[in-house]
């Protein structure tokens, strides 16, 4: 059996080099987790995989045949390639302008254009388009994500037979959440997953406001999580997405032992770090950490120049202009604590506006006392695992917002409510002060919790249930 990955990004990103086209790797959970997922083997079951999506627009001076030329060189990616009308109004438009917001419970920051839904539909077209030829009914095809809701039904209709996941890696809404959208759109976004044989989310709220949608909306009922449609049964479950555990634990022993850290680290003599990493983006609750961590250094004067924040934000999605906002104000409040703060030798917030490599990612990870992660919401939140995972000498505190569906599983971090600065603020002090065995017992327990359910284990359990959903429907029709 094959494995084809359809997500709206290849794990590849065209960029211009000198004169050159190349590709640096994508970023974000999707990508980060499947990339790591294909490093380390295919899932159960599965002899070989490709990924269909999209490389990016061709940066100035090349054009699609050159991107396609470049891309012949990777087979086993297939790319999807947009006109500039569909990156402004699919890309941009529906998936980060209406779907990303609301799903992420900030339907004040939605909007809601007709235009857009039609690119929208239309993106999930050419996606089809593009599986269409190579399609095979002995395939099992794992859509990805809230850019390709309407895809599974699509593939449905003209492969009636085929095996078809759908993972959503951001939050699914409540209902009453979910219903602010148009009927029409509502009922064909839940119509397009149910296409699938099996649909998965990070944490089991999500899963049960999907049903709950599915039971309101489409008025199908469900039975621990089946529902049965018209001639299908449709599994619907939780499964938390893990990390590639053994890189982030390797790297953070080679960087140890390889004396990089104690190098990086003289340049903080007496100093705590406490780090922050994210995409820059408003659902990722920038602001409020940084109140936080200003009103820590009002409270807390003891802790001046003892104390740095290393802040670093990827650049993300620059075209949609809630973004340029959130990166203003966040640069802004910045330079005030900063200003307000500082002194010649000490820098309260070290602020980096760029997309780290693995091995940059790793040394901070090793080097931080506290990493600070505190989205206003988050469907995973795949950073506080990899912090946990580098924590090879289980010391460091990890401070997680309890909307991060990470928090489920990382139960004994020091878990925060991301709208409440105080509880920010005192959540960093009492960090600071933890002692020792406090962090050990704490790093001890998280560390085992995400070695034993890892991106691989992840995956084998998804690709399970669709084996397993594989060989009911086969049952099923020769009865
Ligand atoms: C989140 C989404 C991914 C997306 C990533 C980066 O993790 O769940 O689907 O790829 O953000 O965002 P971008 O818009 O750059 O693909």
């Amino acid at each position: 059996m094959r494995l084809i990955i359809v997500a709206n990004r290849l794990p590849v990103t065209t960029v211009r080099r000198g004169t050159t086209l190349a590709f640096k790797p994508s970023i974000g959970g999707l990508t980060t987790g499947l990339n790591a997922l294909l490093r380390a083997g295919n899932p159960k079951g599965l002899d070989d995989y490709c990924w269909v999506g999209w490389p990016g627009l061709p940066p100035a001076g090349f054009d699609d045949e050159a991107l396609r030329a470049a891309l012949a060189e990777m087979p086993r990616y297939v790319p999807v390639l947009y006109s500039k009308k569909l990156y402004k109004d699919f890309y941009s438009g529906f998936c980060n302008s209406c779907l990303w917001p609301l799903f992420h419970a900030l339907p004040t920051l939605t909007t809601y254009q007709e235009w857009q839904w039609t690119q929208y539909v239309r993106a999930n077209e050419l996606y089809l388009e593009a599986l269409a030829p190579m399609l095979r009914e002995d395939d099992v095809v794992w859509v990805h994500d809230y850019h390709l809701m309407l895809l599974p039904q699509m593939i449905r209709q003209k492969f009636p037979r085929i095996t078809i996941g759908f993972f959503l890696h951001i939050p699914f809404p409540h209902y009453e959440i979910f219903r602010i959208l148009p009927s029409a759109w509502r009922s064909q976004l839940l119509k397009g997953m149910m296409g699938a044989d099996v649909v998965g989310f990070h944490t089991n709220d999500y899963a049960q406001d999907f049903l709950k949608c599915i039971l309101k909306i489409s008025g199908l009922e469900n039975k621990d999580g089946l529902v049965m449609t018209q001639n299908r049964i449709v599994a619907v479950r939780n499964y938390p997405m893990g990390i590639a555990y053994d890189d982030f634990h390797r790297a953070a022993l080679e960087t140890e032992a390889s004396g990089k850290k104690n190098e990086f680290l003289k340049d903080f003599q007496g100093q705590k770090l406490i780090l922050s990493v994210d995409r820059l983006d408003y659902t990722k609750g920038v602001v409020n950490r940084l109140l936080g961590y200003e009103q820590f250094l009002a409270k807390h004067p003891e802790w001046h120049q003892k104390v740095s924040l290393i802040m670093v934000l990827a650049p993300s999605r620059t075209d949609v202009s809630l973004y340029g906002r959130m990166k203003k104000e966040i640069e802004m409040l910045v330079g005030k604590i900063n200003g307000a703060f500082g002194q010649p030798h000490w820098t309260p917030v070290l602020y980096q506006y760029q997309t780290k490599s693995f091995d940059e990612l790793s040394l901070l990870y090793v080097t931080a006392d506290v990493a600070l992660i505190t989205p206003l919401r988050d469907g995973m939140n795949l950073i506080a695992k990899e912090f946990v995972a580098s924590r090879s000498r289980q010391n460091g505190v990890l401070i997680l917002s309890e909307l991060a569906g990470a928090s489920q599983e990382l139960i004994e971090a020091k878990i925060i409510n991301p709208f409440h600065i105080r509880e920010i603020a005192d959540a960093i002090d009492e960090s600071l002060n933890l002692t020792e065995a406090e962090q050990h017992d704490a790093m001890t327990r998280m560390r085992r919790q995400i070695k034993g359910y890892d991106v691989v284990r992840w995956a084998d359990d998804f690709v399970g249930d669709l084996t397993k959903s594989r060989k009911t429907m086969d049952a099923l029709r020769q009865k």
